[in-house]
């Protein structure tokens, strides 16, 4: 029996094509896995109506951790025209598979470190080693959303003071999307950012929020970073707001270490954190709860590219180093990660991103090369 079980989730456009490179990869590290397929995605979405279909929950259910390409997401009317003409009546409505895996899995905590490699020449700058931690359940993804607006809701927002300059608006040319957060969500996160700091040797933690606009999830989120801060008296707590953040990023990105946010600035932020350290053909993520964790690269499924083994796997690899470090072969993931940033020292395989002309699967084969004995 293998030592791991692994569910293998290609997902839609180049997904595949940066599977097969960290298959490449983990064969080379002869990582005692057994891979458990398990369908995710647009087609599945097309043809039966549900992109994460059941079966797919049942062996995550199973597994001890989860590897995933990457997936296709399009708007409200988009999904609605290609699904299946047999189901288009039937009421149902697209949600993103992985939103949908974070929540239902309590994936609670998405891990987006992004180092810049030395001899990369996508770098912003050289001197860059940021790690964001994004709450990954609550906030704008809880997905509690209406239009038209229900009457119900109306009655009740009409009690509040500011809401008198919609009293005009037909119901029906209102959407409202509800921005919820927890102090536990705020907590988790604050305390497993404060941790990876504390452990890696960072100085500061940074809140990115807007708690001088929006005052109760923000602020709370504000409020129990300092609670959190307390706890750890050698690391500095910084509190930023997301607008001057991206701002600073660009001007300073040197300056910051770990930042914290709420979902969605933590989806904003983490990408142009990516793009400080060469984009997201270098930006690994892990979707981590207490009983199973999902990794995927931060980039989508491009899917002008699918097939043509085009992508940088780097983004791949590295994500496969975190989902290594989640279970706990440390050592493996430090050997992998130095293979990495050896490859991309050598510079002499790289793929189209880079300005060079490999593929894929050679990049992942100089990977695997350098992983030494
Ligand atoms: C990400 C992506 C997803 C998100 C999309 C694909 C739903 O942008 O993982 O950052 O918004 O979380
Ligand atoms: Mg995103």
């Amino acid at each position: 029996m293998s030592k791991y079980k692994i569910a293998w989730m290609p997902g839609d456009g180049i997904g595949n094509d940066v599977m097969e490179a960290a298959k490449i990869v983990l064969d080379a590290m002869n990582f005692d896995a057994e891979y458990v397929p398990a369908d995710i995605g647009w087609e599945f979405w097309c043809s039966e109506g549900d992109a994460l279909p059941q079966r797919t929950l049942d062996i995550l259910s199973g597994v001890d951790a989860a590897l995933f390409g990457a997936i296709t997401s399009k708007p409200k009317e988009e999904a609605q025209a290609e699904l299946a003409p047999e189901l288009q009546d039937k009421g149902l409505v697209y949600a993103s598979p992985i939103v949908r895996l974070r929540q239902h899995f309590n994936l609670r905590t998405n891990l987006r470190p992004c180092k810049a490699y030395a001899g990369n020449p996508l770098n912003f700058r050289d001197d860059l080693d940021l790690v964001v931690f994004r709450e990954n359940t609550e906030d704008l993804y809880v997905g509690v959303e209406y239009h038209p607006v229900p009457e119900s809701l109306n009655e009740e927002l009409k009690k509040h003071p500011r809401w008198a300059r919609f009293a005009d608006t037909p119901l029906e040319d209102m959407a409202i999307s509800l921005r919820v957060n927890t102090r536990a969500g705020c907590r988790n996160i604050i305390t497993d950012a404060f941790e990876y700091a504390k452990k890696h040797g960072y100085k500061t933690v940074t809140v990115v929020e807007k708690p001088n606009v929006v005052r109760e999830t923000s602020g709370l989120m504000v409020r129990t970073a300092r609670e959190v801060a307390q706890n750890y008296p050698g690391i500095d707590l910084w509190e930023t707001n997301i607008d001057a953040m991206a701002m600073w990023l660009v001007k300073n990105p040197q300056n910051y270490g770990v930042l914290v946010a709420t979902n969605l600035f933590g989806d904003i932020v983490s990408d142009l954190c990516a793009q400080l350290v060469g984009g997201l053909g270098f930006a690994s993520s892990g979707n981590i709860g207490d009983d199973l964790a999902v990794f995927e690269p931060t980039h989508g499924s491009a899917p002008k590219y699918a097939g043509q083994y085009k992508t940088n796997p780097t983004a791949m690899l590295l994500t496969v180093k975190l989902m290594l470090d989640w279970l706990g072969e440390g050592e493996a993931a430090i050997r992998l990660e130095q293979a990495v940033a050896k490859t991309i020292a050598a510079g002499e395989v790289r793929t189209y991103d880079m300005g060079g002309t490999s593929t894929t699967l050679e990049l992942a084969e100089a990977v695997a090369a350098n992983l030494g004995d």
